[in-house]
């Protein structure tokens, strides 16, 4: 192996900790207006409380309506819906139903009126509890009340040599996990 460095632009720096694992965030405004839009930088924050964080820019229709309700949820898509994550992920809801647009089916969640989607296989509802100003994006500590996902897909872990999940690399490019599994 070539194990030559070269300098990589600090406005690239993002896409060397990518890929990583996408998915689509669904929020509910005060009027009852509903949005889906793609996220790729979020983490699990805390294991208990269980929190995750996810990091949007201001800007974004999605921003509003999680400030208006002070709820979220993450969906987790697989490859299969590729098409729809990069279309929620290109377009503002301000613009188009990018529900209606994309064919993603709205659901009732158990504990937020933020909407699950459907076709994911997995949807973890949050509560706001916590925003941090980082620079362009904004975190957004989000505190999980309730989890659910596929049993086909799901238990105790992905069952990751049929669940082919959805990881974003840049410059458009996605790409998706191996069903390979080691154990060291
Ligand atoms: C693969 C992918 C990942 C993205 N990840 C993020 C992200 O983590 N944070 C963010 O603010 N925008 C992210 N975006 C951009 C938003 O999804 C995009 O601006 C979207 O149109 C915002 O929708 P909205 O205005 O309806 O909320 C991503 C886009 C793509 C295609």
């Amino acid at each position: 192996m070539n194990d030559e460095k070269a300098e990589v632009h600090v406005n690239d720096i993002w896409k060397l900790l990518h890929p990583r694992l996408t998915v689509l965030v669904t929020a509910r405004g005060k009027e009852g207006n509903i949005n889906v839009m793609t996220v790729s930088w979020i983490s699990i924050a805390s294991w208990n409380p269980p929190c995750v964080a996810i990091f949007i820019a201001p800007e974004r229709y999605t921003y509003q309506l999680i400030k208006e309700s002070g709820e979220f949820v993450v969906n987790v898509p697989t490859i299969d819906l590729l098409q729809k994550v990069d279309l929620c992920g290109s377009v503002s809801g301000r613009e188009i139903d990018k529900f209606k647009e994309a064919g993603l089916t709205p659901i009732s969640s158990l504990k937020v009126k933020a909407p699950s989607i459907k076709e994911c296989i997995a949807h973890l509802e949050c509560q706001l509890i916590k925003e941090v100003e980082t620079g362009d994006h904004v975190m957004l500590l989000g505190r999980v009340i309730a989890a659910r996902a596929n049993k086909s897909q799901f238990s105790r872990t992905y069952d990751i040599r049929s669940v082919k999940l959805v990881y974003y690399v840049g410059n458009s490019e996605y790409t998706t996990n191996s069903n390979e599994t080691y154990h060291p």
